[in-house]
């Protein structure tokens, strides 16, 4: 069953050995010459996985990966039975300060040890129990910059201003959160409201 067709990629809910799993194609993008584009999708799905095996490892909640069809541009994985945290900020849901702050202990992590995410919003962070997971890395890379984790975090921001403009002070929440858990946190927060600063996409 199809849940979303994307710009990029199609998510198909799916049985895969009796298990409900999703797989994730990234379709063909007509207007790239077919070389370059075969080289992107494969080069994202690469990065998609790699980046959620690290961030794995460092505790952080991301679907268990149970196959990788690099011919096929599909990543099949474990279906995460909750809801978008997009969603949730939207919700009658009691604790937002609490799950802001999560979010921002996370990212932190992540930064922590060089992972930039690349599309961080909050509709790629899924509320599942009590557990935060995140997907969608494909944009994302391995890097010790500043610069590269404070445009990370600037797009969250933007993100979350345009997606949950009326809460939009609970992004101290997630800044505080983030600040606990990354040791060099406050030059990234620097970077990012610098970048902020400078105006759009400059
Ligand atoms: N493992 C999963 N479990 C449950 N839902 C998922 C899972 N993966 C994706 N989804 C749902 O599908 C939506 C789109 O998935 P995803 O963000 O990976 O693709 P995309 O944004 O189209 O991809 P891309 O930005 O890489 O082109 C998510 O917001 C989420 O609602
Ligand atoms: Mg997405």
């Amino acid at each position: 069953m199809l849940i979303r067709k994307g710009a990029e990629a199609e998510i198909r809910l799916e049985d895969w050995n009796g298990r409900k799993v999703v797989s994730k194609v990234r379709v063909r993008k007509g207007y790239r010459n077919t070389q370059l584009d075969e080289r992107l999708r494969s080069q994202r799905i690469k990065t998609e996985v790699k980046l959620m095996t690290e961030s794995r490892k460092l505790g952080i909640s991301v679907p268990i990966i149970y196959d990788v069809d690099l011919a096929g541009n599909k990543i099949v994985m474990e279906f995460v039975e909750g809801e978008r945290v997009k969603d949730v900020l939207e919700s009658g849901y009691e604790d937002k300060p609490g799950l802001c702050r999560r979010i921002g202990e996370d990212v932190g992590k992540m930064h922590g040890e060089g992972i930039a995410h690349g599309d961080l919003t909050t509709s790629n962070i899924l509320q599942k129990g009590d557990r935060l997971y995140f997907i969608d890395f494909s944009l994302g890379e391995k890097t010790k910059e500043v610069e590269v984790l404070g445009v990370d975090l600037h797009l969250l921001r933007e993100g979350f201003f345009s997606a949950h403009s009326r809460i939009f002070e609970l992004f101290e929440e997630v800044l505080d959160g983030y600040l606990a858990s990354h040791e060099k946190g406050s030059e990234v927060v620097q970077k990012m409201n610098e970048i902020g600063s400078r105006g759009r996409y400059t």
